[in-house]
């Protein structure tokens, strides 16, 4: 039984018991349900603590139940019917009250939580609202103003902010199960409150409704729930709590159903069986405790805070003393830029930054569980690097290279035990990109590539396996992106228009302003590469702005001008100047009807997605939307590159892709993409 009860001195003692989380499913709402016809009808019941077994309170709802028909009783009537119940309850929170945990809390006369205890309604990254009276209850519990930022920001807060705010009256300290018994024994004598429905919402917030609303509608991105949500909490604060009740029901049924919800719902599973891989169940990585960096760069030092965010120690290895001092300090502004944003104490910087040795010799990684490279992109110095490593390290190390574009194997190639060897690719700036591409190679061991995995899982990042090809499957993707919309500049349109049409779908930054910020040198020196390889790759433009020293904002022009230092950026006449010559001696194209600039851009993309699942370079459709969405900030509420496709219609998409290809803007559908538009999917 999920629910147990105990009766002991007037308080009764309820105990969810629905591992691993106490999710709601439809057993513990029967079972609560239950518990209140129960007690209410016990005389020798005063008052009822609600807690739960395991490592938290009720985390939310049950995600097995997210794409079923919703099976009474329904969480609302569970919490109402708490609320109303004659003897009052107590919910003792530890671990987290997310989504409808805590809403049942709210139903609850007196909420209590562990210091370490998190609290928040975070349905808005799903798609939808709170949808049992959250926003209708928090308001009444913490204002309007803490209720929008956390019904619409979805973050949830720590035990001591929530009694702050007036989310929970106490946070107790010390063994929380018996404190929390504790609590209930004081409060046998205390007058019950009144329950928070009948609570008045105080009102001197609302002022300007059209103001805030704007500022939600920016801050969601495109996201539809979070405008919602505060639609829900002006009806709260507007009319009475029984008309908001239906209204956010009203709400929460409409968005349950969206396409947006449904593709929020497709990325949280997939993030979470991204953690699990198949063929990995049973192999059990060791855990690292010290990893080793070497080179402490832009992705180095990144990688070392990632780590130290995670709890673990670094060894950071540099090639000199100067350049060791560069790498730490590195380090160093990453935490402190952490603390300026109020997201870290200054105490726990230091903590962090002691948990980091600099060194000049690999020697002293010899207690490093995994070391990650992140050198020059340079076969030769990679080589040597792991050559040092093979010396130095435990014959039971992971050896990682952070490598972008060369090929792990070439670079492990003289290992003398390659199965230690394995890629892990983060992104820029490591302490922040959730993505990690796992490269194995054909003679990474099992445990290894677990271990890559347990990494990830451990940094808070979310894996994705690639196979080898130049760029895996996220730079690979990415080139195709950027060579679209260099062949969209030749229909007349500006970089500017096409930014924007990128803007307009969900994306944070076009390919243009993408470009000028990360700097143009780098893909030129790809591309260099690529054409010594025989490869061709379309980018006169960008190759003359390189040839003029145009990297971007940091040499003031790239795609854009840049003024005096400042990162807005301005259409160039020298880059439309460019444009039109180019234009002149390619010959104009023209966007086929019927086709979006975005589709002309996002479109190929997907096609070279096809390509890659085709030679096995991802294991899935899904995998490749992990990395747009975790890598290249594709919107979320699209489920990501290829599945955004797929709603779209795969045979619209080879259709445009067709005309696209008759028009010289992009290359023909591929296989892959064309059988899975007859399937209806990939
Ligand atoms: P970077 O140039 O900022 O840093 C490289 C660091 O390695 C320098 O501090 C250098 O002193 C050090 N180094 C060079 N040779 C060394 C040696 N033999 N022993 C110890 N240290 C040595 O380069 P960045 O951008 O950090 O890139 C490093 C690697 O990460 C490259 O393979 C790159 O392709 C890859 N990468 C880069 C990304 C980016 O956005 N910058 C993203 C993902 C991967």
């Amino acid at each position: 039984m999920p629910i147990n009860i105990e009766i002991n001195d007037k308080i009764a003692i309820i105990t969810v018991d629905n591992p691993p989380v106490n999710a709601l499913s439809q057993a513990v709402r029967k079972g609560l349900w239950e518990a209140v016809e129960r007690l209410d009808a016990d005389d020798a019941v005063s008052l009822v603590l609600l807690r739960c077994a395991g490592r938290t309170f009720i985390a939310g709802g049950d995600v097995t139940e997210f794409d079923k028909a919703p099976v009474e009783p329904h969480l609302p009537d569970v919490v109402g019917r708490i609320e109303r119940a004659k003897k009052p309850w107590i919910a003792a929170i530890h671990g987290t009250a997310l989504g409808g945990g805590l809403e049942v809390a709210m139903g609850c006369a007196w909420r209590v939580a562990d210091e370490a205890a998190s609290l928040g309604l975070p349905e808005v990254s799903l798609g939808v609202i709170p949808g049992a009276g959250g926003t209708v209850r928090t308001p009444r519990l913490i204002g309007i103003k803490a209720a929008i930022a956390l019904v619409t920001g979805g973050k949830p807060v720590k035990a001591a902010e929530a009694v702050r705010l007036g989310l929970i009256d106490e946070v107790l300290s010390g063994d929380f199960q018996s404190q929390a018994i504790a609590f209930a024994k004081r409060t046998l004598s205390a007058s019950r409150p009144g329950a928070v429905s009948d609570k008045r919402i105080e009102e001197s917030f609302v002022t300007n409704w059209t103001k805030i609303e704007k500022e939600v509608e920016k801050s969601a991105k495109g996201a539809h729930a979070p405008v919602r949500a505060l639609a829900c909490l002006r009806k709260a604060a507007t009319a009475s709590a029984d008309e908001a009740v239906a209204y956010e029901r009203e709400t929460f049924l409409d968005l349950r159903n969206s396409n947006q919800a449904k593709a929020l719902r497709h990325v949280f599973f997939a993030e979470r069986a991204a953690l699990k891989p198949e063929d990995l169940q049973g192999v059990f990585p060791k855990p690292v405790k010290t990893a080793g960096v070497v080179g402490g760069g832009t992705m180095g030092a990144g990688i070392a805070a990632a780590m130290r965010d995670a709890g673990i120690n670094v060894v950071l290895q540099e090639r000199d003393a100067q350049a060791l001092a560069a790498g730490m300090a590195r380090i160093e502004s990453i935490f402190s830029a952490s603390v300026k944003r109020g997201r870290l104490s200054a105490d726990e910087a230091a903590v962090r930054m002691a948990g980091v040795s600099g060194t000049t010799d690999v020697a002293d990684f010899s207690e490093a569980d995994l070391v990650v490279e992140a050198v020059f992109e340079d076969l030769d110095v990679k080589r040597a690097v792991f050559a040092g490593l093979a010396e130095s390290c435990r014959k039971d190390a992971i050896l990682a290279t952070n490598t972008s574009y060369l090929n792990p194997e070439d670079i492990f190639a003289q290992l003398p035990n390659p199965d230690r060897g394995i890629g892990l690719h983060f992104f820029s700036p490591a302490n922040i990109m959730k993505l990690l591409e796992i490269v194995p190679t054909r003679a990474t061991a099992p445990d290894t590539l677990a271990a890559g995995f347990a990494l990830a899982k451990s940094l808070r990042k979310v894996p994705v396996r690639s196979g080898i090809c130049d760029g895996f499957i996220g730079n690979r993707i990415l080139k195709v992106t950027r060579a679209q919309a260099e062949k969209l500049l030749l229909t007349g349109v500006s970089p500017a228009e096409i930014d924007a049409a990128l803007k307009d779908y969900g994306l944070p930054m076009g390919p243009f302003a993408a470009q000028d910020l990360g700097g143009l040198d780098i893909a030129a020196f790809q591309r260099k590469a690529a054409r010594a390889r025989g490869e061709t790759v379309f980018a006169p433009i960008a190759d003359r702005l390189v040839a003029d020293n145009r990297l971007g904002q940091k040499t003031g022009g790239g795609w854009y001008d840049y003024q005096d230092g400042s990162r807005h950026p301005m259409p160039s006449n020298i880059v439309a100047g460019i444009v039109a010559e180019i234009r002149n001696e390619q010959g104009r194209a023209e966007l086929p009807d019927g086709v979006s600039l975005a589709d002309a851009v996002l479109l190929p993309m997907v096609n070279e997605g096809a390509r890659i699942l085709d030679e096995g370079i991802a294991a899935s459709a899904t995998d490749i939307d992990l990395v747009k969405i975790h890598g290249y900030g594709h919107p979320r509420w699209r489920g990501g590159l290829m599945y955004d496709a797929q709603q779209g219609g795969l045979s619209a998409a080879v259709g445009k892709i067709r005309r696209l290809f008759e028009a010289g803007l992009a290359e023909a559908p591929s296989e892959h993409l064309i059988a899975a538009a007859e399937a209806g999917r990939f």
